[in-house]
């Protein structure tokens, strides 16, 4: 009896042996197929697409350090890198094509009528300080910005990358400090000449004529006041160019105070560096018409001075309250020395 007892359990351990084998074989024949073990991860390329930022917690008062990754930030590379360069390019090179053929074929405004030997001031020492402030501060800053741009590709196979770091630290210095100098010449600036650059009557007749820019005669000349329309076209435009960069270049300087993320920080690079390119190729056109372009022009921010015949020729309106000026007062006319 004992021994039926004995058997009977060994035939049931048997039975169920088999039973638990028969059943867990499938699972594990099937089991390379059905579990695929990177089904529900997530992969970094659906991260990048998906997220504008891979975030983490962070227990210090910078929540900006929180930020992982920032996918957004290899648009923002491809801009700094690629576009940048052609939009700088070719607003930069294209107008100094233009000016280069426009003085082949107009050459330099003459003063039509010749020296009249008496000089009348233009601008007087506040003014001319206040110009070269801006001026001065302005160039600094478009070299030292476009080095930011194009020194690598430019400047770093001429100069190797010993003296390309030690100037581009120097040119950062520069660029971050003399940013206050060129803000405080654009408020005095502003402030100063606001007066003389509202629109009047003679400007419309001014901007009809061209200005006589394209008169290689040199025998047109629209009456203006102190400014003409495209001085005072060029007087907005960097009242408007200037305030776009003070505020743009400001948030990039101190970012901490202006508490952007670093999406928007990227979106105030990106603007900056635009509205910059734009307005060192404005501000060319300008230094040619101050320069090269136009005779007689410069001793106005030189010594203050411009030839009473050009005075007439250019700013005719300006020229007669002078001289009734002079009149009654005496002094803003001498001889040229
Ligand atoms: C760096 C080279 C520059 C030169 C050689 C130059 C030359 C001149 C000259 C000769 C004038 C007097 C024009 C006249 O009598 O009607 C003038 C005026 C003026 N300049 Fe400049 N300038 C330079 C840079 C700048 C810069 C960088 C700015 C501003 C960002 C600027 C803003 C102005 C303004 C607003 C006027 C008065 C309106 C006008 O004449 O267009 N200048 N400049």
């Amino acid at each position: 009896m004992a021994k039926l007892v004995a058997h009977m359990r060994m035939v049931a351990g048997v039975l169920a042996l088999a039973f638990i084998i028969a059943i867990s074989a499938p699972v594990s024949a099937q089991q390379p197929n059905m579990v695929n073990p990177t089904a529900d991860a997530v992969k970094e390329q659906q991260l990048l697409q998906q997220l504008n930022t891979i975030q983490g917690r962070v227990t210090i008062p910078d929540e900006k350090s929180s930020v992982l990754v920032h996918p957004a930030g290899r648009e923002w590379r491809q801009f700094h890198t690629v576009t940048l360069k052609w939009i700088g390019g070719i607003s930069i090179i294209g107008m100094l094509v233009v000016l280069v053929l426009f003085y082949l074929w107009r050459g330099p405004m003459r003063v039509r009528s010749g020296y009249s030997g008496i000089n009348i001031l233009r601008f007087d020492v506040l003014e001319r300080f206040v110009h070269w402030l801006t001026a001065v501060t302005f160039v600094i800053l478009g070299i030292t910005g476009l080095n930011i741009t194009f020194g690598r590709v430019l400047l770093l196979p001429l100069m190797g990358p010993e003296a390309f770091s030690a100037w581009s630290e120097w040119a950062k210095y520069a660029h971050n400090f003399l940013s206050f100098g060129f803000t405080l010449g654009v408020l005095l600036m502003f402030v100063m000449w606001i007066g003389r650059n509202l629109p009047t009557a003679a400007d419309v007749q001014w901007l009809k004529q061209g200005g006589g820019m394209f008169d290689k005669t040199n025998s047109t000349h629209a009456p203006a006041y102190k400014f003409n329309a495209g001085q005072k076209i060029l007087f907005w435009i960097i009242v408007f160019a200037s305030a776009a960069m003070i505020v743009s270049g400001f948030m990039l300087l101190f970012p901490f105070y202006s508490g952007l993320t670093v999406g928007n920080m990227e979106l105030a690079e990106i603007f900056h560096a635009i509205v910059g390119v734009l307005f060192v190729a404005l501000i060319l056109g300008h230094i040619y018409l101050g320069s090269v372009g136009m005779e007689g022009a410069f001793g106005a921010m030189a010594d203050g001075n411009v030839d009473l015949n050009w005075a007439k020729e250019h700013h005719s309106l300006w020229a007669k309250e002078e001289i009734r000026v002079d009149k009654v007062k005496g002094g803003a006319m001498r001889p040229a020395e």
